[in-house]
């Protein structure tokens, strides 16, 4: 077969060179035709459109014909040209064929319109469909836009380490990371295992989030984000929660509480325009295919103010919608950690926007937030959307050391862990704010997918780490 430089799908479509003699190279989609002429879609995971390959049958060996099946892997080199065909701008037609991998006939994606539970089982090969590609090809733009948001802005990327000592939430949902022989634990008089011979000499841990590092670096670098994995051992089967997943945490020195509203805004809103300008082709697709309202539901949050009001007065709204008739399955009262349906309701039932809700009650928040002077709620705040609920968490930190050290205590936090974190409030301390995007959640957004578990690659979840 001649040698011919590779072209990519995407440039057949965006930058076609008619006339000329092209190299494809990619996975066979669908193989079609009449006994003269076949059609083979050909795609080569760089745009969600495949290529078309016009094959004249009696200019090819049947040996080869017969490998060109669903699946396998072909080099083609042909003419492109124009095509005649609704929907497609260019075709080439075939004049040398390679196959390079052919695909056995067990191969599980024959045809169309598989279930997601379905693919998910075969999480290996899903990316070789189309709304796995669309899905990954918006989830890396995702990542890009993140990293040119903050650069732009004059951010430094910090990166935090993923095995620690500290509970950053202080929910206890950690995964251990131990060398020590599990068969074999050693144990002091009391029955608690004895770290000492572990491999950091001390008990250690998957973090949960990378925000009491990111705190460190704020207050030296001023204004910092991570974006990495994080852990979370919660047993929540549920479609928005995964045990493994990626957040992004900026964290700015001397941002209040209107500050971190006006950044995350700024920033989600950002990152939804990215999707329409960058990935439009892949959100069309995934408009069209699964969800009819995505594209107006993107718009639509670029357009609106998000509703920025205290838990106090979200409590109200639920409670009234309560007294009218609404039924929630979980209470609604003062002091409640609100569950998805509440978020939901207030987003696209009462306000039909996002809605940031602040000032929470401190029992149900971490440590680290900003006491009011109520003595009763705290300077959080929660960015809440459609069909997601929570996407963000954050707040204004306890800046305070007395007060910061008081939380802890009354918590029981041990102090081992955080004699390092209350350094800063003990060596020139300020006000500083910062946030947590669950980036699968801004995915499930931007994408319309209905499970967290079909925009990440791999998921992780309760009884679930195949591939
Ligand atoms: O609200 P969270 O727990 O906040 C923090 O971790 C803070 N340290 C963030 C900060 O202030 N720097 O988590 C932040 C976000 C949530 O709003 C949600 O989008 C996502 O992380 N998240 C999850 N996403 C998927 N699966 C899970 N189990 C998640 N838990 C939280
Ligand atoms: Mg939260």
């Amino acid at each position: 077969m001649e040698k011919i430089r590779r072209t990519k799908i995407v440039d057949l479509w965006t930058k076609p060179t008619f006339g000329e003699i092209v190299n494809v190279k990619g996975w066979v989609r669908t193989r079609r035709g009449s006994k003269q002429v076949n059609f083979i879609a050909l795609n080569d995971g760089s745009t969600i459109h495949n290529i078309q390959i016009v094959v004249d049958l009696a200019n090819f060996d049947e040996s080869v014909l017969k490998q060109i099946t669903t699946g396998a892997c072909l080099s083609v080199n042909g003419k492109l040209v124009e095509s005649v065909g609704a929907g497609q701008a260019a075709e080439v037609q075939a004049t040398e064929i390679e196959v390079l991998g052919v695909c056995d006939n067990t191969y599980p994606l024959q045809k169309k319109g598989h279930s997601m539970e379905f693919l998910r089982e075969i999480a290996h090969l899903r990316p070789r469909t189309n709304t796995f590609g669309a899905v990954f090809r918006i989830r890396h733009n995702m990542a890009i836009a993140i990293h040119k948001f903050f650069h732009d802005r004059g951010f430094f990327y910090f990166h935090t380490p993923l095995i620690t000592a500290s509970d950053c939430e202080g929910a206890g949902q950690m995964f251990q990371v131990t060398t020590l022989n599990l068969y074999d634990l050693k144990k002091d008089e009391n029955g608690s295992i004895i770290y000492d011979d572990d491999f950091f000499g001390k008990q250690a841990s998957l973090t949960v989030s990378g925000q009491l590092e990111g705190e460190l670096a704020a207050t030296s670098l001023g204004a910092i984000y991570t974006f990495g994995p994080t852990f979370r051992a919660e047993n929540s089967n549920t479609p928005r929660h995964l045990a493994e997943f990626w957040m992004i945490e900026p964290e700015v020195a001397f941002n209040d509480i209107n500050d971190n509203m006006d950044l995350a805004e700024e920033f989600i809103k950002y990152c939804v325009q990215w999707a329409l300008d960058n990935c439009y082709d892949d959100v069309k697709f995934l408009n069209d295919m699964f969800d009819k309202g995505l594209i107006e539901r993107l718009q639509g949050v670029l357009k609106e103010e998000f509703v920025r009001l205290p838990y106090t007065e979200g409590i109200k709204i639920l409670e009234d919608a309560v007294a009218a008739g609404h039924k929630f399955e979980f209470p609604v009262y003062w002091g409640v950690d609100l569950a998805s349906e509440h978020e939901r309701y207030l987003v696209e039932e009462h306000f039909k926007r996002p809605v940031i809700l602040t000032d929470y009650p401190k029992e149900i928040k971490a440590f680290y937030m900003k006491q009011n002077d109520d003595g009763k709620t705290v300077r959080a705040m929660d960015v809440l959307f459609p069909k997601i609920g929570e996407i963000i968490g954050g707040s204004e930190r306890e800046a305070s050391y007395d007060k910061l050290l008081a939380r802890i205590k009354e918590l029981h936090i041990p102090m081992k862990d955080m004699w390092w974190y209350l350094d800063t409030r003990k060596y020139g301390t300020c006000p500083h704010s910062g946030f947590g995007l669950g980036f699968e959640r801004l995915l499930l957004f931007v994408t319309g997918m209905a499970n967290i578990r079909d925009v990440i690659p791999f998921p992780r979840t309760p009884r679930n780490a195949e591939f």
